[in-house]
């Protein structure tokens, strides 16, 4: 069989969200009774309120069997899991990723002076997988999704796009349609007193846009006129503005899906979103 790993970052999200969702899944008996890594904990009210979080694994999260169609198993999971994959726990530390906080974004270079404040990038909680493949015995790891991104932010600009002036501040929405962000990762097993950890190192990656439009409020203190020849202007020739904006926001949010995934994985152990793996290794190694 092919050692291909792929196992669902995504189920690691719905284990964060299972935080929020945890006053219903309380409610649930049979759910909890379904739930093989609790099986060990008592089933009454005050004890299921003190859960130790950081163990809980939700039941709709099967681990998947390495040996077994796991490839399969795991996009399953992804389609199950990703919807819940990007809002964040705030009991766990976890950021919500929708909105993000941006930091200050400042474009100083070819006669053009931009500065956008207060930017906040919302749309992330929408985005689709396009491919996720994880490789322990090869340490790799890859995920690849599409998304609708928005900026909205508060800006100065001064100086000129390409060939024409631009002068205003005021609020500012930056649209990109379809980002495509290609992460590609070294992912390590770590040992801790608890049991084995994957984790994320040295991420990279790579990214295409299909479309951006601008809307800058208040152009030229509100002139039409020009404001509307710029903003033409601007979204015709939307992809060189990008290569100055696009960068900080796209790191922005690689850094935050990386730092999700470790947060999961900090919490969960190999085996609750693995089977198999340990064999797998064992049989690797005497090979
Ligand atoms: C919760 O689990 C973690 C890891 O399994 C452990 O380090 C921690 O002590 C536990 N906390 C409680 C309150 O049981
Ligand atoms: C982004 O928006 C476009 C048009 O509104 C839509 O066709 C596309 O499917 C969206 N992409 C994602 C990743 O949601
Ligand atoms: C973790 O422990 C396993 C044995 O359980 C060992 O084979 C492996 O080398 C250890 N990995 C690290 C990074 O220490």
């Amino acid at each position: 069989m092919n050692f291909k790993i792929t196992l669902c970052l995504l189920l690691a999200a719905l284990c964060f969200v299972s935080a929020e969702d945890k006053k219903e899944e309380k409610n649930d008996e049979k759910k909890e009774e379904k739930q093989e890594q609790n099986k060990d904990e008592k089933k009454d009210e005050k004890t299921e309120e003190k859960k130790n979080i950081t163990t809980y694994i939700p039941d709709y999260i099967t681990p998947c069997d390495v040996m077994k169609d796991f490839d399969s198993c795991v996009k399953k999971q992804i389609e199950i899991s990703l919807p819940h994959f990007t809002k964040g726990i705030p009991e766990l530390g976890v950021p919500s990723i929708d909105p993000v906080d941006l930091d200050n974004i400042k474009i100083d270079g070819n006669g053009l002076k931009l500065l956008f404040t207060e930017a906040k990038m919302l749309g992330l909680s929408s985005a689709k997988l396009s491919d996720f493949k994880i490789n322990l015995l090869e340490e790799k790891f890859s995920l690849s999704f599409r998304v609708n991104i928005t900026v909205a932010a508060k800006y100065v600009v001064d100086g000129q796009i390409l060939i024409l002036p631009i002068k205003g501040k005021g609020d500012a929405v930056v649209k990109a349609r379809n980002i495509e962000v290609f992460i590609k990762s070294k992912v390590n097993v770590m040992n801790e007193s608890d049991g084995q950890h994957l984790k994320l190192n040295t991420p990279s990656y790579t990214y295409k846009i299909e479309k951006t439009t601008f809307k800058f409020q208040n152009l030229f203190n509100g002139n039409k006129q020009l404001s509307d020849a710029t903003h033409q202007f601007a979204n015709e020739n939307w992809k060189q503005i990008m290569d100055d904006l696009a960068p900080p926001a796209v790191k922005q949010i690689v850094r935050t899906t990386i730092r999700n995934i470790n947060k999961f994985f900090a919490k969960v152990t190999v085996p609750q979103i693995m089977i198999g793996y340990d064999e797998l290794r064992r049989s690797n190694s005497t090979n």
